[in-house]
């Protein structure tokens, strides 16, 4: 595939990016006023009582009252009842941009038409469910492998979580060796041995409550373009057990928040190659997104594996996969079959027949309409104008993108510095800020990923990009100096 065919316009700069979003997070944040903040809530308080009153009965039977890490406890949850397009609509009939898409899935807008009636055709044939094979799971297999050569092979799994706990499997399966590095920051999903280095990096087991300590005795983190430092872990792993994979998120921790420069993902395959041990892509969030041929395809990178989410079902249920491969993915090998040297994955609703059905149509589609291109041209004009608005209220958030992976840091938070003690000790504050900020995007009709991530999609015209933006200036012009 060309370059012209990925929708990054611009690679960010990285260094310049960092060096900004360090210096928010090392000032006193710029908060909501609160004569503003009071409006905020009136709203709340007028428009959103249907969602406050379900949420108030869930709580007694669900923990908190929700199910989504991505959904804002503060001021409650809303209960959303329609997704058409580039907009959600809750219980109480109010209409918001959908800014969310889900966590990533939605590139086609939500509840696109034609994926939506091949997954209504397939369920009235076969249900969505048998437990044997249908053809939709080599199709879907085909698909991704015609746009990402290095996915030689591909299993589909229940979620993305679950593909990163088969990665590392299979690679310590295929290079004998124990030690796994991951991103310092980067996320890839909540199973026990990745639960390590999430959100800031170097917070280490921070947000591992509940998983024993000698849990990570061979999970490390490297830190974000600093390639010395990640040399050094190879190299000290050598006696000690080896490093049998690295895994990056090609676009850095959090789907960028923490960037990385362009020759990172090169420098870290270099690595790889140097020291065996296998590299592993996470391509949950970057995969037909940013491109049909993921990450891997625009840093032009071959990746030993390949780690799929969200897109990978189209925005239904089941969306996992692990691609690779084909001498590292025959370890994966299913079927009643014993004897075997085998990286055991399993799961009773994996590779059915309505996850592959809506992953191969919405990939199909995505490829046809090029949604990947319109998408991220709605990405560049969102932050252009936030950028804008940035400076014309002289404020010192930062909004950059990736095509449609767009940040508006407010407040720096995964970038804080946790040698500094005054910023680790302002974590919960910098967190309560976001969700003032995202309540407050809500009440512009506007739903953001935890208060600081965009996602567009192709549903994004250049109408609901100017009507968006008008909310967001709306929400900036009442943020207010530190005293
Ligand atoms: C980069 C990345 N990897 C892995 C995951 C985990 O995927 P899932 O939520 O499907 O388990 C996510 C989820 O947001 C992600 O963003």
């Amino acid at each position: 595939m060309s370059d012209q065919e990925y929708a990054i316009s611009e690679y960010p700069d990285a260094l310049k990016i960092k060096e900004k979003l360090d210096k928010l997070a090392a000032q006193p944040m710029w908060e909501l006023s609160n004569s503003y903040k009071k409006k905020v809530m009136d709203w709340w308080n007028t428009h959103c009582l249907k969602s406050k009153e379900i949420i108030e009965k869930a709580k007694k039977l669900i923990p908190g009252g929700v199910q989504h890490n991505l959904a804002f406890n503060d001021p409650w949850p809303l209960v959303i009842t329609k997704a058409e397009g580039a907009y959600l609509y809750d219980i109480d009939g109010n209409q918001y941009i959908d800014f969310l898409q889900a966590g990533g899935p939605t590139l086609l807008g939500s509840n696109y038409k034609v994926v939506q009636e091949k997954v209504i055709e397939l369920i009235k044939e076969c249900g969505p469910v048998t437990g044997l094979f249908h053809e939709y799971e080599y199709k879907l297999a085909e698909l991704i492998n015609q746009y990402m050569p290095a996915v030689e092979m591909f299993r589909a799994l229940g979620s993305g979580t679950e593909a990163a706990m088969a990665a590392i499997r299979v690679a310590r399966v295929a290079t004998n060796k124990e030690k796994i590095i991951k991103g310092g920051g980067a996320y890839h999903g909540w199973s026990d041995q990745l639960l390590f280095g999430m959100h800031i990096p170097q917070s280490g087991a921070a947000e591992a409550a509940g998983v024993p300590p000698a849990v990570f005795k061979n999970t490390q983190e490297f830190i974000p373009n600093d390639i010395e430092y990640l040399e050094k872990l190879l190299k000290k792993n050598q006696d000690k057990g080896g490093t049998a994979c690295v895994l990056v998120e090609p676009l850095g921790g959090e789907s960028g928040t923490i960037p990385v420069t362009k020759d990172w993902n090169k420098q870290v395959a270099e690595l790889c190659e140097k020291y065996e041990a296998l590299l592993i892509f996470d391509e949950v969030v970057t995969g037909f997104r940013i491109g049909m041929g993921g990450a891997q395809g625009y840093f032009g990178i071959k990746p030993d594996l390949t780690i799929f989410g969200k897109i990978i079902a189209g925005g239904y249920p089941s969306a996992g996969g692990l691609g690779g491969l084909e001498e590292y993915m025959k370890y994966v090998a299913a079927g009643v079959e014993g004897g075997k040297k085998r990286a055991y994955v399993g799961g009773t609703l994996s590779a059915n027949p309505l996850s592959c059905c809506a992953g191969y149509w919405a990939i199909k589609e995505i490829a046809r309409t090029k949604a990947y291109l319109k998408a991220g041209e709605a990405g560049d004009k969102l932050i252009k104008g936030l950028q804008e608005i940035i400076e014309k209220y002289n404020l010192p958030y930062v909004a950059f993108n990736h095509a449609s992976i767009c940040h508006l840091e407010a407040n720096g938070l995964m970038n804080i510095n946790l040698m500094d003690a005054v910023q680790s000790s302002q974590i919960t504050s910098r967190k309560q800020m976001l969700h003032e900020m995202g309540a407050a995007y809500e009440s512009e009709g506007i739903i953001t990923l935890a208060g600081s991530r965009i996602y567009t999609s192709m549903a994004d015209t250049d109408e609901i990009i100017k009507k968006a933006l008008e909310g967001f200036d709306k929400v900036l012009s009442n943020v207010e100096k530190p005293k």
